[in-house]
């Protein structure tokens, strides 16, 4: 039987508790955790049972989770520490070693080089590392290549969870298995495509990360690029999955570089206070135009845009069809959360004796008993089985950042104060400022 060893840096830290942990104990709920070894790496000695039940609260899954975690204490900058740590975890070769590197990303390189100079990158191990993957496409290409020198392509696991999300899935599924989609899905039937994820809550006490990061960094280079190329990517006729990162690839290279022109950023009005930096430059909300070159989107304009403090909680793609008069509605959706599902309206007729319209939405919806699984718990199960294709490859991340880095890069020069909105504001509303 093969074994699964799940080595998880930063196991303390904030999405461990947030994420990983309550993701563990719903697989461990459901039969996936079998001959799984959990070994939380710390920098102090930390009692498991404490936090895991202080995380996840008492529960027969709980104890099941502190049964098979154990802490390995250790000095993270010092390079014989993971000589230690290789002959702590004692994996056979036919162990599955996963590592977990859920700590800032600068470390999390510097964590994976310690790991590959001490032996920690034989074939049986895979490495999962959080975004974000760089900060601009010189600090990206410089990461992924790190990592490189000590792991193949195949052994490294980025996570951008919207890619496990399940409507995102469902984007595949949904534009390839049914004959109503994928016959209108080009420019010819399509007028405009929009990814948005906006959210209501606000920087939630990540001070020193978000100063840092700002929202293009934050969502929209991950996160909505890859809703993005999963709209406009072609898809795989047989469904086979593993040709999916190719296929994300092929339609982040067809989009064209961005226009700083086509950028808008603006900040919510209690930031500044909230990070104690008056003056602050970093964007709270970001929207960015694009123009992609393959042949079946020429023409068509592309609109992504994410933000914090807005009136709303929603995420998603929003496509709008091409009218043939003025009256049609024309508006399909993907909502990827909440409420996941998909829904179009329809223009119909109003019950009544009279002949007036009305539009109405057709919606479809999971069953209101389906769980759906978290991302983490989607994550976690792939890197135990060995499949990659909700993992961001490193090509696409670098691309990426290539079609971004000119807006950030114009920012960068640009020392105007950011244009303000108020917390609870719309989306629109921010977009006139
Ligand atoms: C994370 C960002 O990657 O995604 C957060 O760092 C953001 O700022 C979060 O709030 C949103 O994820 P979800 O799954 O809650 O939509």
């Amino acid at each position: 039987m093969v074994r699964t060893k799940l080595v998880i840096f930063g196991i303390t830290g904030d999405l461990s508790r947030r994420k990983l942990l309550p993701a563990l104990k719903r697989l461990q709920a459901t039969g996936n955790l079998d001959d799984t070894e959990i070994i939380g790496v710390s920098r102090r000695q930390v009692n498991v049972s404490k936090l895991l039940r202080e995380v996840l609260g008492d529960s027969p899954e709980t104890m099941e989770i502190v049964r098979k975690t154990r802490v390995f204490s250790m000095d993270l900058a010092q390079a014989e520490e993971y000589r230690r740590l290789k002959v702590d975890i004692a994996a056979q070769l036919d162990d599955r070693v996963i590592i977990y590197l859920s700590v800032p990303p600068r470390s999390s390189v510097q964590i994976a080089e310690f790991l590959g100079l001490a032996g920690v990158n034989t074939p049986n191990v895979r490495l999962l590392v959080e975004k974000p993957f760089g900060v601009d496409l010189v600090s990206a290409l410089e990461a992924i290549t790190r990592i490189d020198t000590h792991y193949a392509e195949l052994q490294v696991y980025r996570i951008d969870h919207y890619l496990a999300k399940e409507m995102a899935q469902n984007i595949v599924a949904f534009r390839g298995g049914n004959a109503l989609f994928s016959a209108i899905w080009d420019g010819t039937s399509i007028e405009k495509i929009e990814v948005v994820a906006l959210e209501t809550i606000g920087i939630e006490g990540r001070v020193d990360f978000y100063e840092q990061t700002g929202a293009l960094r934050d969502v929209l280079q991950g996160h909505l690029m890859q809703l993005l190329a999963l709209t406009l990517m072609d898809i795989p006729t047989d469904f086979n999955w593993d040709t999916l990162p190719a296929l994300r690839l092929q339609a982040l290279q067809q989009l064209q570089i961005a226009s700083p022109a086509q950028a808008h950023r603006a900040q919510y009005d209690s930031y500044q206070t909230e990070v104690q930096k008056s003056g602050s430059l970093t964007e709270t909300f970001v929207s960015v135009g694009l123009v992609s070159d393959a042949p079946q989107w020429r023409g068509v304009p592309i609109r992504l845009t994410t933000g914090k403090a807005l009136d709303a909680k929603t995420t998603e793609v929003r496509i709008h069809l091409r009218k043939r008069h003025e009256a049609q509605s024309n508006l399909l959706v993907f909502r990827i959360q909440p409420n996941e599902g998909i829904e179009i309206d329809v223009f119909s007729k109003k019950p009544g004796y009279d002949q007036e319209f009305e539009v109405q939405k057709l919606q479809y919806s999971y069953p209101t008993d389906t769980q759906l699984p978290d991302a983490y718990e989607q994550v976690i199960v792939d890197a135990i089985r060995g499949k990659k294709n909700l993992f961001t490859e490193g090509k696409e991340v670098i691309r990426s950042w290539q079609v971004l880095q000119p807006i950030l890069d114009h920012w960068e020069m640009d020392d105007q104060p950011l244009p303000i909105y108020a917390v609870g504001s719309s989306p629109d509303t921010v977009l006139q400022k």
